[in-house]
């Protein structure tokens, strides 16, 4: 006789309980970036939005960064460590492919009862994560699941490369995924279009380099136009259907939190979306940069942190990056 397996549920919704994030301390100028590549303030003003980023220290690690950021959410959250059942780390700039960010960070914070992996969907990675947290919680394998969102891509861009160099930078955000008895977390709407994966990839593999040697070592490359061309083509259809799916209209919204890929992205999508003035948006990569993974998390706590946007308040999220991979979702802010 076929042994029966006995079935679990978990809580019946999931919400996000608190916000952290790390900005690293090191702030680097549009001035700075531009000794080494050929630009100009102006420009990277005005075709990024960009005018000034952080950069961690030569010895601060992506865990490091992870660390520093989930210490904050997980104080704010009111639970303890032990009480984590997941750790969920999206990074794409975790220097080792084995043992996994997530492992080392769960260590590090006693999160002694949690299962950790990593997750690699570039810059939708934060809104993957949140939507796999959510369903561990629903299905009952995680009562509370820790999410980061944490790039070290000061590891991986070539500062002299004028394509990639004034954009990309390095930060950490994370919450703390928990249990609900209302829907704080709409129905997630995410894809990839592998037939793009030219678009954001990396010049060499890392095993090609050393079997065969190369100009330098492997660094992301960006065919910049046409990630932006995608973006804005394609972004404000899959956000319509996260509010659609969510049963939210644009008008409902106290945020729109889209990845801080490029400020005239945000823009576009802004058009695109018709959003009603009164929504404030996120526009953190002014002083931030693009920090990919990182970028919504951080986003979020310093509009709930200026007072922006209120605590409780529903917020549109978008991720998209490499991949090119994309995820979008509602959200009640913790
Ligand atoms: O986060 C992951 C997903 N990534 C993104 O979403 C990024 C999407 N792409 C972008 O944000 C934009 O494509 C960039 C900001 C990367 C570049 O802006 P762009 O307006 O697309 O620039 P472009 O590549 O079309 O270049 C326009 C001009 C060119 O000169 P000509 O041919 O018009 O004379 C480039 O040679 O600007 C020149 N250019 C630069 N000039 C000064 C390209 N890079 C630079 C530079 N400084 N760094």
């Amino acid at each position: 006789m076929t042994a029966r397996i006995a079935g679990i549920t978990g809580a019946p919704y999931a919400r996000i309980m608190s916000v952290g994030s790390y900005r690293p301390e090191r702030v680097v100028t549009n001035d700075e970036v531009c000794l080494r590549i050929d630009s100009t303030d102006e420009w990277i003003r005005e075709r990024s939005g960009i005018v000034e980023r952080r950069y961690a220290a030569a010895d601060e690690s992506v865990v490091d960064l992870a660390v520093s950021a989930a210490a904050k959410a997980l104080a704010s959250s009111g639970i303890d460590a032990e009480q984590l059942g997941f750790v969920l780390i999206a990074t794409v700039t975790h220097p080792y492919p084995t043992p996994s960010a997530a492992a080392d960070v769960a260590y590090r914070l006693g999160a002694v009862n949690a299962g950790a992996t990593d997750i690699s969907s570039a810059c939708a990675g934060f809104c993957y994560g949140l939507a796999m947290a959510q369903d561990m919680i629903r299905c009952g394998s995680a009562e509370y699941v820790l999410l980061v969102g944490v790039e070290k891509l000061t590891d991986w861009i070539d500062l002299d490369d004028r394509s990639t160099a004034f954009i990309f930078a390095d930060g950490a955000g994370a919450v703390v995924v928990g249990p609900s008895d209302e829907p704080a977390i709409g129905p997630v709407v995410w894809g990839s279009d592998g037939s793009q994966l030219d678009a954001i990839s990396m010049t060499q593999s890392l095993t090609d380099y050393r079997d065969h040697g190369g100009p330098r070592f492997p660094t992301l490359s960006m065919q910049g136009q046409q990630v932006f061309r995608w973006a804005v083509s394609t972004m404000s259809k899959v956000a319509n259907e996260a509010l659609e799916r969510a049963g939210v209209s644009a008008d409902d919204l106290d945020a729109f939190i889209p990845h801080q890929a490029n400020m005239r992205i945000t823009d576009a999508l802004i058009r695109a979306l018709k959003l009603p003035s009164h929504v404030p948006v996120a526009r953190d990569i002014e002083t931030t940069g693009n920090t990919s993974a990182a970028s919504i998390p951080i986003a979020m706590d310093r509009m709930l942190s200026t007072g922006e946007v209120p605590h409780g308040g529903t917020a549109l999220l978008i991720g998209f990056g490499a991949g090119l991979a994309y995820a979008a979702q509602v959200a009640t802010l913790p």
